[in-house]
């Protein structure tokens, strides 16, 4: 065994359309290496889950001997533990990851981890450097949004997650999808999205902010709906410009709602550390505007370098890492739909 607080892991993702490994010491990153199936799936306009699973089965190996090799493992004896993302997720997809990892576990004589995929995302702001791995246990709120999930979550220590509000229907990414998709722009719609806000006018067109009533609950799908029928009445945008002011005023709506709620959150529990983990934190204009906000309200704002917002496995080994050193047992369960919250009373 290596050094007990630092447990060396390889890490497993599978639960959407990215198959990941990597290999962990710690929070120290060895390796990690994302497959993305974007093209696969860029046809259909989102991830179609029989594809998924057959991708993850062809991807699955070779991404997991890169991650080896990277981090210059010979042989997975040589670590302490596997860990694979257990869910929430595509359950034909979280398959291939959990039986790869049970495989190589069983082979080696080692623990197999089960992971919560948002708690993964949660280790996520605390990757990347050295400084980093302390704190992505430090008590704060985390605002999880990616296009699964769009969260505020007090997190108060290791398996202590409060899920404070969540979306009643669409995702923050699912959103940025769905808009996308509408506009021709294709999937996903995020990254895209983004760039043509940068130059756009986010006060072009007055989108509604759902639900800032004084909850801590999002609602996703009426905005998507006034873009419809926007589209609908005006047609599409038949400039650069006008697609640009668009998409500005889209992520004017969306960054909004997410701004003004992770506020909230931090005033109703007392925190003053705020971190944004998930695809969607790879989002410049809420980046900027929360960085802009953390300054004036003064509380402490984190986000992970952009290639950990998305899904990958080096947040898996992380928190299978803490869970190692803090004395957890092995295990896992597959699980489509279970929340964070019911996640953290396992195998203590
Ligand atoms: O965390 P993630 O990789 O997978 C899930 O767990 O869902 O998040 C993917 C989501 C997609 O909906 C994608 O459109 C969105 O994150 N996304 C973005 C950006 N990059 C990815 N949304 C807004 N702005 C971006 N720059
Ligand atoms: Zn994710």
């Amino acid at each position: 065994m290596s050094d007990a607080s630092q447990p060396r892991v390889l890490a497993l993702e599978s639960s959407c359309d990215e198959t990941a490994a990597a290999v962990v010491a710690g929070s120290t990153i060895l390796s990690s290496v994302v497959s993305s199936q974007i093209e696969v799936h860029q046809p259909f306009g989102g991830v179609v889950p029989e594809l998924a699973s057959r991708e993850h089965l062809a991807q699955v190996v070779p991404v997991v001997e890169a991650a080896l090799e990277r981090a210059s493992i010979s042989w997975v004896g040589e670590l302490d533990a596997v860990a694979v993302t257990e869910g929430p997720g595509l359950v034909g997809a979280l398959l291939v990851g959990v039986q790869v990892a049970r495989g190589l576990a069983s082979a080696a004589g080692l623990p197999v981890f089960g992971v919560h995929h948002l708690e993964g995302h949660v280790f996520s702001a605390g990757l990347g450097d050295d400084e980093r791995p302390a704190r992505a246990l430090e008590p704060h709120v985390a605002l999880v949004v990616s296009g699964g999930h769009t969260e505020l979550v007090a997190v108060r220590g290791l398996g202590r997650y409060e899920i404070l509000g969540a979306t009643r229907d669409d995702a923050a990414g699912e959103a940025y999808d769905k808009v996308s998709k509408a506009l021709g722009l294709g999937y996903p719609g995020g990254p895209v999205i983004d760039r043509f806000a940068a130059g756009g006018d986010p006060a072009a067109h007055a989108f509604p902010r759902a639900m800032l009533d004084g909850g801590l609950e999002f609602s996703f799908s009426g905005l998507k709906t006034a873009i419809l029928v926007h589209l609908e009445r005006q047609g599409e945008p038949d400039t650069r410009q006008g697609l640009a002011d668009l998409c500005a005023s889209f992520q004017a709506a969306v960054v909004d709602v997410l701004v003004s709620k992770a506020c909230l959150a931090l005033r109703r529990t007392a925190a003053d550390r705020l971190h944004a983990v998930g695809g969607v934190a790879a989002n410049r204009g809420l980046r900027a505007a929360l960085a802009e906000t953390a300054r004036r309200e003064m509380f402490t704002f984190e986000v992970p370098p952009l290639r950990y917002c998305g899904d990958n496995a080096a947040m898996i080994g992380a928190a299978a890492a803490a869970r190692i050193a803090a004395g957890y047992s092995a295990g896992v369960e597959v699980h489509a739909s279970r929340t964070l919250e019911e996640s953290k009373v396992l195998r203590l």
